[in-house]
């Protein structure tokens, strides 16, 4: 069987992998623009994109402004494709929805809540929607309210399972039990509940699952079992394009299986990272020193929050990772080399053509 690929709308990958957004940094133009040009899609992650310090003044200015500026540099590396991530969560999603759209992206992909009103921002239906999901019942209700209320469908869905990075939409007991919630046992509920709106609007709508899918055996695992795609975000952080600090990358190359801890954010939601120095200071103080000039999440209470995120990631990209958290998904101590995205899709290929 060949390496089938990935129709998204009227685009068309190559190779059916998205590298999945790292918000703060670690995924801008370097990686993006790394991935689209070797045929798969790359993703620009459009949190904390402004300088932290400027922000404090024009934070939803200042952010817009970064992202133009993101999108533009990564078009100028590249003419595959590329998706821009925004986080429901956000203050400013609206406004990084928009200026994405503005700056001709295609593809959009909304998660970290349920994305009910991306089609009110985004009028345009030659731009795809893609929400993130964690359930059947997500998905449906989603879909449900498209429907209802913008005569649209998704475009494609990603269906993110317990193992992924970064936050992540299950609770903390259900991430007790990952295996309740394998891609295995998520992806047949997530492919019946888009089947009816595929029928109504006559048109394929990819699955594309993500969260712990590490080498060509779990690519072809997931098309096996229905999915158009996967999403990977882990395996690109040890890529020299990554766009994060190497101290980050060598993070994940050191961190060991049991290093690889589930945190509550506040955002929240609970979040997967690497154990370090931060998160033990966490532990023992329970609460660090917060001062927050620009709210960045619409959840986050500051006089509640035991730390603040945004500052935290940012250490972590500028490679003061002790003083910072290093995002990660449960796959990430396997990481043992920093390879060029290059050599990582062309190995990735040759698994998953060897296991199909
Ligand atoms: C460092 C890091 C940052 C992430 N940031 C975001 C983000 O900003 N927005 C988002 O929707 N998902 C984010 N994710 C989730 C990924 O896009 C992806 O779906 C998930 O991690 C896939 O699982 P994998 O890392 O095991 O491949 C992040 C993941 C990591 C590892």
């Amino acid at each position: 069987m060949r390496v089938p690929k990935l129709q998204i709308g009227n685009i068309i990958a190559d190779i059916p992998i998205v590298q999945g957004a790292m918000g703060v940094k670690v995924s801008l133009s370097s990686l993006a623009s790394a991935v689209a040009n070797e045929g798969a899609i790359g993703t620009i992650a459009s949190v904390g994109l402004g300088d932290i310090k400027a922000s404090k003044f024009a934070f939803e200015q200042t952010c817009r402004e970064a992202l133009e500026a993101e999108i533009r540099k990564t078009k100028s590396l590249t003419r595959g494709h590329l998706a821009v991530n925004v986080m429901c969560a956000l203050s400013n999603a609206d406004d990084l929805i928009r200026t994405a759209v503005r700056e001709g992206i295609k593809i959009i992909v909304s998660g970290a809540g349920l994305p009910l009103k991306l089609p009110a921002i985004v009028e345009d239906d030659s731009v795809n929607l893609l929400p993130i999901v964690s359930s059947g019942r997500a998905t449906g209700l989603i879909l449900r309210t498209w429907d209802k209320r913008y005569k649209r469908t998704a475009d494609g869905v990603i269906l993110e399972g317990p193992l992924a990075g970064g936050h992540l939409g299950f609770s903390m007991e259900q991430l007790e039990h990952p295996e309740d919630y394998s891609l295995e046992k998520l992806l047949p509920e997530v492919l019946e509940a888009v089947k009816p709106f595929e029928d109504r609007y006559v048109k394929k709508i990819p699955v594309i699952a993500a969260g712990g899918i590490y080498d060509g055996r779990d690519i072809a695992r997931m098309l096996s079992l229905g999915a158009s795609g996967v999403q990977m975000a882990t395996r690109f952080v040890c890529t020299t394009e990554c766009d994060v600090s190497l101290p980050f990358k060598q993070s994940y190359v050191d961190a060991a299986e049991e290093d690889i801890v589930i945190i509550r954010s506040p955002v929240g939601m609970p979040a997967r990272a690497i154990r370090n120095r931060f998160l033990k200071d966490l532990e023992l103080k329970g609460k660090l020193k917060v001062t927050c000039p620009y709210r960045c999440l619409m959840a986050c209470k500051m006089e509640e929050a035991n730390y603040c995120i945004a500052r935290a990631l940012v250490n972590s990209y500028l490679g003061n990772v002790d003083e910072g958290i290093i995002f990660c998904g449960q796959n990430a101590y396997r990481s043992q080399e920093i390879v060029t995205v290059k050599e990582l899709i062309a190995e990735l290929l040759r698994e998953l053509e060897a296991a199909l």
